[in-house]
C-alpha cells in the first residue's frame, strides 16, 4: 500500500491517509477482505504518530469502508458502487502515482528537463545542453540527397528495414569504426535510435533488481537514470586526470560484484577527461580478471581538437569483453536519432531482439539519408568542419573564463568533446547560483546531477561550448561569473584559493 504524505499540504495528515486509502478501496487497488497494515507499522513506515493512523482508520470505519476487530486487524469491507453517475464534485483526480511501478516513480526529478527547456528561450544563453552548433547543420547537402532519394521513389525507402539496420548503413558504420581502429564488419553493428537506446537495452539485457553497476563518478546523468530505473544500484568509481581510478576500481569490483562497468573513456561527459592508455589496459585487464563486461559509450571520440585520442577500449579489447556504443547525435544533429552498438555476436543478438520488441527498426529514410551522406564523403568533411569550429568555441570559452575569472574557480582544458567541467569557489552558495545566473539569462548544468548519489559535485558546473557562438560565449561567461561572484560568501579581496583541491 503506497501512501504519500505531503507535510506542506493544508490537509491534515490523518485525512491524507484516509483519502488515499479510500481512493484505493474505490479504485479496486484494495479489494474487499484486504487486511490493512497494522496501525503501528503503517505509522512507522509513514513516519507519523500512531494516533494519526488510528484516526484515519476510524474515519474509514465511520464511512463503512473498513471494519476492525481486536486481534483481527482492519479489513476492507465489500461495497457496492452506485451505478448512477457521480456528480463531478464527487470525483477526485486520479491518483496516478498509485498505478506507476516503483522504478518509474523513482525517477521523477525533472530539474534537468526544466533547465534544458530554457535552452529554447530567446535571449537565454545556454551552456546546459549537449547540442551541436545549429549553423553547421549540413542542411543543403541533406536536402539534395533527400530530394534524390525521394525522386527515384525507391520503394525500399518506404518499407520496413531489417531490425539490425539497413545493411549499407551498417557497412558505412563499419568503415567509420575502422577509422577508430575497431575491426568490425557490418554484421558486427546494430543500428539503434541513438546511443540512449543502447543504454536502455544494455540495462534491460543485464540488470536485475538489486544488481550493481559501476560508473565513473561523475558520469552522464542519462545513464545513471536508466540503470537506476532498471533496478540497479549505481556505484561511482572516482576519476582523475587519467580517467577512471583503476586502483580504486579493483576494491569496488571485489566488494560489489557488479553486472558491468559503464565508462566514457574519451572526452568524458561531464569532465572532458580522456582515459590514459595505461588505464585503458588496466581496465581491460581487470575486466578479464574478474570476468566482467565493459559498456563503452563513445559519442565524442571523433571530436578531438588537438590530437587524435587513444583508441577506444573496443579497439584494444582482444577477448570480446567490450560492448561499444556510439551515435551521430553529437557529430551531426540530435534529432536524427541514429546511433549504434557493436559487440560480441551473442550480445548483438539480444540488442536486435530488444530492437524488434521496442520499435522494429530505426526510421528507414533516416538510415538511407545518413548512409548516402557518409558514402559520398560528406561525413568526413563535416567532422573536419565541426572540429575547427568547436575547437575555436572551446578556446573562446577558456579565454572568457580566464578574463572574467573569479578567485577559486578552476577548470582544465578539454582536448575534445563538448564540455568544460568548471570548479567553483568552495564558498559558493550553489542553490542560489542557478537562479542568479538564470536571472542574467545564462543556464548551465549543476555538478551534482552527474553523481550517482547526488550529494557531491555541488561546487562543479558543466559548461557546454558547442551550442553557443563565440560572442554568446563571451557574454554568457561574463554574466555567469558575475553571478558566481555575487553568490560566493567571500569577496574578491579575500583569499579563497586556499582549499581548492585539484580539478577532477
Ligand atoms: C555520454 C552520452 N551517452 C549517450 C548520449 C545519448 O546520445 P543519443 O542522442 O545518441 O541518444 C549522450 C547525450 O548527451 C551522452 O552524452
Amino acid at each position: 500500500m503506497r501512501i504519500i504524505i505531503n507535510r506542506n499540504a493544508d490537509t491534515p495528515v490523518y485525512l491524507q491517509i484516509k483519502n488515499q486509502v479510500r481512493d484505493m478501496i474505490f479504485s479496486g487497488i484494495l479489494p474487499a477482505d484486504t487486511l490493512l497494515p497494522p496501525e503501528r507499522s503503517l505509522a512507522k513506515e509513514l513516519e507519523v504518530n500512531r494516533s494519526t493512523v488510528i484516526k484515519a482508520y476510524q474515519e474509514l470505519k465511520a464511512d463503512s469502508l473498513v471494519d476492525s476487530h481486536v486481534g483481527k486487524g482492519t479489513v476492507v469491507l465489500s461495497h457496492t458502487v452506485k451505478k448512477t453517475a457521480l456528480p463531478d464534485s464527487y470525483i477526485n483526480p486520479l491518483p496516478w502515482y498509485q498505478f506507476f511501478t516503483d522504478s518509474i516513480n523513482a525517477g521523477t526529478d525533472n530539474i534537468i528537463g526544466d533547465i534544458m527547456a530554457m535552452t529554447g528561450d530567446s535571449g537565454v544563453i545556454s551552456f546546459a545542453g549537449g547540442i551541436p552548433a545549429s549553423n553547421l547543420y549540413p542542411v543543403e547537402i541533406l536536402k539534395t540527397i533527400q530530394t534524390e532519394l525521394f525522386t527515384t521513389a525507391n520503394r525500399e525507402l518506404f518499407l520496413h528495414s531489417p531490425v539490425e539496420g539497413y545493411y549499407p548503413l551498417r557497412e558505412s558504420i563499419s568503415h567509420l569504426l575502422r577509422q577508430r581502429q575497431i575491426a568490425a564488419s557490418p554484421k558486427d553493428v546494430v543500428v539503434l535510435s541513438g546511443s540512449q537506446q543502447g543504454l536502455d537495452f544494455a540495462a534491460r539485457i543485464f540488470i536485475r533488481t538489486g544488481d550493481t553497476v559501476l560508473v565513473e563518478e561523475p558520469t552522464f546523468f542519462g545513464a545513471i537514470q536508466i540503470f537506476r530505473s532498471a533496478g540497479a544500484r549505481v556505484i561511482g568509481v572516482p576519476i582523475d586526470q587519467e580517467g577512471m581510478r583503476t586502483d580504486v576500481l579493483e576494491a569496488l569490483l571485489i566488494r560489489h560484484k557488479p553486472k558491468f562497468i559503464y565508462t566514457l573513456p574519451t572526452f568524458q561527459n561531464p569532465s572532458g577527461v580522456s582515459m590514459s592508455l595505461e588505464r585503458r589496459y588496466q581496465l581491460l585487464n581487470l575486466a578479464y580478471q574478474y570476468q566482467l563486461p565493459i559498456l563503452e559509450d563513445d559519442p565524442y571520440g571523433e571530436l578531438y581538437y588537438d590530437r587524435p585520442p587513444y583508441p577506444p577500449l573496443k579497439a584494444l579489447d582482444r577477448h570480446g569483453y567490450v560492448i561499444y556504443l556510439s551515435t551521430f547525435s553529437k557529430t551531426l544533429f540530435l534529432g536524427l536519432r541514429v546511433g549504434w552498438v557493436s559487440g560480441p555476436p551473442q550480445v548483438l543478438a539480444k540488442f536486435a531482439h530488444l530492437k524488434q520488441l521496442t520499435d522494429l527498426h530505426v526510421n528507414t529514410p533516416a538510415q538511407f539519408l545518413l548512409d548516402e551522406f557518409i558514402r559520398r564523403g560528406y561525413y568526413e568533411k563535416h567532422i573536419t568542419l565541426v572540429r575547427q569550429e568547436y575547437s575555436a568555441r572551446r578556446d573562446a570559452m577558456l579565454k572568457a573564463l580566464e578574463k572574467y575569472k573569479v578567485p577559486g574557480t578552476k577548470w582544465d582544458k578539454p582536448e575534445g568533446g563538448y564540455y568544460i567541467w568548471c570548479r567553483l569557489p568552495d564558498n559558493i552558495i550553489r542553490h542560489k547560483l542557478v537562479a542568479n545566473a538564470g536571472n542574467r539569462g545564462v543556464v548551465f548544468l549543476p555538478g551534482e546531477t552527474f553523481y550517482p548519489d547526488g550529494t557531491q559535485g555541488d561546487t562543479r558546473i558543466r559548461l557546454n561550448y558547442t551550442f553557443t557562438n563565440q560572442e554568446q560565449i563571451q557574454t554568457g561567461i561574463k554574466y555567469l561569473m558575475q553571478a558566481v561572484r555575487e553568490t560566493t560568501s567571500l569577496d574578491d579581496n579575500q583569499e579563497s584559493e586556499r582549499n581548492i583541491k585539484p580539478l577532477v
